[in-house]
């Protein structure tokens, strides 16, 4: 069943001279449950189209499609709901509020949703995330790995559909990266959750279903993988 469609999707920054095409009509569709992997030189157009896909940041052209909803025509108000309900976004540079400590961080949009955080389900991530022991701690005062992981948390915490991780495995070794892996194959195989992922590695990209490699703002393959 496809869940999500881009069509014709543009994102152009700057003016003039500085004219930045960072996305040119890029379309695709992505099944439920399929964990795609985005890849592709820096500077391709990588993130801003997550950011897009996110609702972040609203595109110059084209349109995205979640379950047949027209993500852009709604109001910022409804867009602001989208984004704390139908999607999870894991940051390339994390994104965290500073003066929030890894709890705080995690929680923060199921709160400012109106929901109450369940401690279990709390406690279960931190633990599963390796970050219970920081639970108190700002993200000053936690290494980049750790960081990543709060950032993780904070996206899977309110189970959404869609999962959009840019680089979640960026500040990672690679005994940490594997580990987050196979955390987000879990929750992509328990919760039927959606996944794009952006990586560098290689690795990773050949463990998700399916690779989209992105070249100047356009998409210049798109294969499948065989996951076993
Ligand atoms: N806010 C912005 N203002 C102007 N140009 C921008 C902005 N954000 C991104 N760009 C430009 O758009 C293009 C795509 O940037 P993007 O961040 O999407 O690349 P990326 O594929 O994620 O790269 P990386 O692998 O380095 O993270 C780049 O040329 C970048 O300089
Ligand atoms: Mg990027």
């Amino acid at each position: 069943m496809e869940l999500m469609r881009i069509e014709n999707l543009c994102k152009t920054y700057g003016k003039g001279e500085n004219e930045v095409k960072a996305l040119d009509n890029v379309s695709f569709t992505v099944p439920k449950g399929q964990m795609l992997a985005v890849i592709g030189p820096s500077g391709s157009g990588k993130s801003t189209l997550l950011h897009i896909l996110g609702g972040v940041d609203r595109p110059t052209s084209g349109k995205v499609f979640l379950d047949e909803q027209d993500v852009f025509a709604q109001d910022n108000k409804n867009l602001a709901i989208f984004r704390r309900r139908q999607v999870g976004l894991i940051y390339q540079f994390y994104n965290l509020i500073p003066v929030l400590d890894a709890e705080e961080n995690i929680t923060l949009p199921l709160i400012m949703d109106g929901r109450k955080p369940d401690k279990k389900h709390l406690d279960d991530l931190l633990e599963l995330l390796q970050i219970k022991e920081r639970r108190h701690h700002l993200p000053s005062q936690l290494s980049g790995g750790q960081q990543q992981r709060v950032s993780i948390g904070r996206a899977l915490f309110t189970s959404p559909g869609v999962i959009l991780a840019d680089e979640p495995t960026g500040n990672l070794d690679s005994k940490n990266s594997a580990e987050i892996m196979k955390l987000l194959q879990k929750s992509n195989h328990d919760y039927e959750q959606t996944m794009i992922i952006i990586t560098h590695d290689e690795n990773i990209a050949l463990q998700c279903d399916r690779i989209l490699t992105l070249s100047d703002g356009k998409i210049v393959s798109d294969k499948l993988n065989d996951r076993k």
